[in-house]
C-alpha cells in the first residue's frame, strides 16, 4: 500500500520533544566529555582566543577563508565603532585540489592571495604598524585543528568531502606559511581560526556580546565561550594559570558519532556508508548543506523504486537522481520557496497518494505544486510529462521532513550550550512562560547557506529549542547572521596576535 510507505517514511523522519530532551542530555555528557580529555570525537577544542571583542578594534588585515562553498582572500578594515568594511574575491576549489597532495592545495591558497593582492595592488592592505613589510594574514580554517596557540594548531581530520593527503597531524598555519614562503610573498600567518569563531567574534563585535558562534552551512558547528576551569584537560597549562575564559569551539558535527541516540533511518545509513568518512561526523551529516541533499536523494529513490509499483514519477529516475551528490540541497530550497509560505507552520501533511486529484485541489495550491513541477522538471532532468502534481506533492513532503528534522537537530545543539553554560536548565521548560523577569539576551552568530537561504529554518530551530528549555528561555536568544562573519573573525584574531606579539 503507497500510503502506508509515505507514513512509514514520515514516522522515521519525526522527532519528539522527548527524543530532543534526551539528545540534549547526551549532547551535555559528550561536552563533558571532550572538555576533559583528547581525543574525543566532540573535540571540544581549545582556541586561545581569551574574550570577545567590544566592537572598539581598529586596523586593516587580510584574511583568508577555507571551508565554505568558496575560498575566499578578504581585505577587512575595522572602524572601531563596530563597523567594517571588507573587499574580498571568491574562489573556487576543485574536487581534485579537495583531494590530492596538501602542498598543491596550500599552493592554490596562497596563489589566491597572490591574484587578489595583485588585483588590489594600488590601494590595498596596508601593512601593520611593526612591521611595514610583512602583511599579516588571519587564517580561517574550517576544520578540526588542535590549537596549542593562537597561531599554531594539527589538523586532526578532514571533514566535507576534504582528504588532502598528508596533512593530518601537521601544522595547518605552517603549511600554509611555507606556501607563501615557496613564493617569496611578503605575507605572515598571525593567526588562526574556526569559522565558528569567526562567527562568534564578528557578531560581538558588531552587537558587543556573543555567546555562541555556530555555522549551518556546507557543514555545522559551533564555538562558544567557557570557563578555563572547565577545561580540565589543559592540566596546568599557562592558560589555566591565569583563569577567565576561553572560546571554545565544539565540533558537534561529531556529536554521537556512535549513532547510540541519533534517529538514523536507511536513508541516513546509505549515505553515511558511501561517503568518504563512514561514521565520522555523524551529526554533521543529519544538518549540513553537504548530506541534505543526499538524503533525500536517497528517499525519493527508494519511492521510485517502491515494488510492486513506483511511487514517484512512474517509476522514472534521471542522471542527476542516480548519481551520488547528484542533488544539492539548494534544489531542496529552491522546491520550499516555491511553495513558500510566509508564515512557519509545523504541519507537513502527508500526500493522500490514492485520492490525490489535481482537480480537487483550490487554485493556491495548484499553482504553488505547478511552481514545484517546474522546479523538479529544470533541476532534476525531468521531461514535462513524467511529472505530475501528485508527484510534485510527494517531493516537497520530502524535502519538508528532511530539512525539519535537521533544523530540529540544530535546535538541540543550542539549547545544549544554553544548558552547559548555566542559562538554562531542564526545568525551565516546564515553567513556561512563568519567569519572564529578566532583560539578558543571550546572543548567537550564525552563518551558512542553511540559515541563511533555506526557508524557515530558523523558526524549526526555535521551536527545538522551545521543547528543551522552555519559551522564556527561547525567547531571549538572539539569533543574528554573522555575514562575513570568517573575514571579520579571523582580523580581529589577527589583531589580539599581533598585540601579545
Ligand atoms: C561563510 C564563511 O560565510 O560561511 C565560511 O566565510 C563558512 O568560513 C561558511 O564556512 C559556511 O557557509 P557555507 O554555506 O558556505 O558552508
Ligand atoms: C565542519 C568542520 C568544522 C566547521 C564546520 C562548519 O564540521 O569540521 O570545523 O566549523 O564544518 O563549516
Amino acid at each position: 500500500d503507497p500510503q502506508a510507505v509515505l507514513e512509514d517514511i514520515h514516522y522515521q523522519f519525526q522527532l519528539q520533544p522527548s527524543a530532543l530532551i534526551s539528545l540534549a542530555k547526551t549532547f551535555l555528557e559528550e561536552f563533558r566529555l571532550g572538555l576533559s580529555n583528547y581525543g574525543q570525537p566532540m573535540a571540544m577544542i581549545p582556541t586561545f582566543v581569551t574574550g570577545v571583542p567590544d566592537g572598539t578594534e581598529t586596523g586593516t588585515f587580510l584574511a583568508l577563508d577555507l571551508g565554505g562553498t568558496n575560498l575566499r582572500v578578504c581585505e577587512v578594515v575595522l572602524n572601531g565603532d563596530k563597523t567594517f568594511s571588507l573587499r574580498q574575491q571568491k574562489y573556487k576549489v576543485s574536487d581534485t585540489l579537495k583531494t590530492g597532495e596538501a602542498s598543491v592545495l596550500f599552493d592554490y591558497l596562497a596563489d589566491s592571495v597572490d591574484a587578489f593582492l595583485t588585483s588590489h595592488s594600488d590601494d590595498t592592505v596596508s601593512s601593520s604598524a611593526d612591521s611595514p613589510d610583512v602583511l599579516p594574514l588571519g587564517l580561517t580554517f574550517s576544520f578540526p585543528v588542535e590549537q596549542t596557540a593562537l597561531n599554531s594548531g594539527k589538523i586532526l581530520t578532514w571533514t566535507k568531502g576534504f582528504s588532502a593527503k598528508h596533512a593530518i597531524g601537521k601544522d595547518v598555519v605552517q603549511l600554509l606559511q611555507n606556501a607563501f614562503d615557496r613564493k617569496h610573498m611578503h605575507v605572515k600567518c598571525v593567526a588562526l581560526v574556526n569559522d565558528t569563531v569567526g562567527a562568534l567574534l564578528s557578531r560581538s563585535y558588531t552587537s558587543g556580546g556573543c555567546m555562541l558562534g555556530s555555522i549551518f552551512g556546507t557543514g555545522t558547528n559551533g564555538a562558544y565561550v567557557e570557563k578555563v576551569s572547565s577545561l580540565t584537560k589543559l592540566g596546568n597549562s599557562p592558560a589555566v594559570a591565569k583563569g577567565g575564559v576561553m572560546v571554545v569551539n565544539t565540533e558537534w558535527g561529531a556529536f554521537n558519532n556512535s549513532r547510540s541516540r541519533l534517529p538514523s533511518t536507511p536513508y541516513d545509513n546509505i549515505l553515511d556508508r558511501q561517503s568518504i568518512n563512514p561514521s565520522f561526523q555523524a551529526f554533521e551529516k543529519f544538518i549540513s548543506g553537504m548530506y541534505l541533499g543526499e538524503i533525500t536523494r536517497n528517499v525519493l529513490l527508494s519511492l521510485i523504486d517502491a515494488a510492486p509499483k513506483p511511487i514517484l514519477f512512474g517509476g522514472k529516475s534521471t542522471a542527476s537522481l542516480n548519481k551520488q551528490w547528484g542533488i544539492d540541497t539548494s534544489v531542496m530550497s529552491d522546491v520550499e520557496t516555491a511553495f513558500e509560505n510566509s508564515k512557519h507552520t509545523t504541519e507537513n501533511p502527508i500526500p493522500k497518494f490514492s485520492d490525490f486529484q489535481d482537480s480537487e485541489l483550490d487554485e493556491k495550491t495548484k499553482a504553488k505544486l505547478q511552481a514545484i513541477r517546474s522546479v523538479i522538471i529544470n533541476r532534476l532532468g525531468y521531461e514535462e510529462t513524467d511529472v505530475c502534481l501528485r508527484d510534485a506533492a510527494i517531493v516537497k513532503w520530502v524535502c519538508t521532513l528532511v530539512a525539519r528534522r535537521a533544523a530540529l537537530l540544530s535546535g538541540v545543539a543550542v539549547a545544549a550550550v544554553l544548558l552547559q553554560t548555566e542559562r538554562a536548565t531542564f526545568a525551565d521548560a516546564q515553567t513556561n512562560g512563568v519567569y519572564t523577569d529578566s532583560d539578558e539576551r543571550f546572543k548567537v552568530g550564525v552563518d551558512g547557506s542553511l540559515v541563511e537561504f533555506y526557508p524557515h529554518f530558523e523558526g524549526i530551530m526555535r521551536e527545538s529549542i522551545r521543547f528543551i528549555v522552555g519559551v522564556d528561555v527561547e525567547k531571549r536568544v538572539e539569533i543574528g547572521m554573522a555575514k562575513d562573519g570568517s573575514g571579520v573573525g579571523a582580523a580581529l584574531c589577527a589583531l589580539q596576535a599581533i598585540k601579545q606579539q
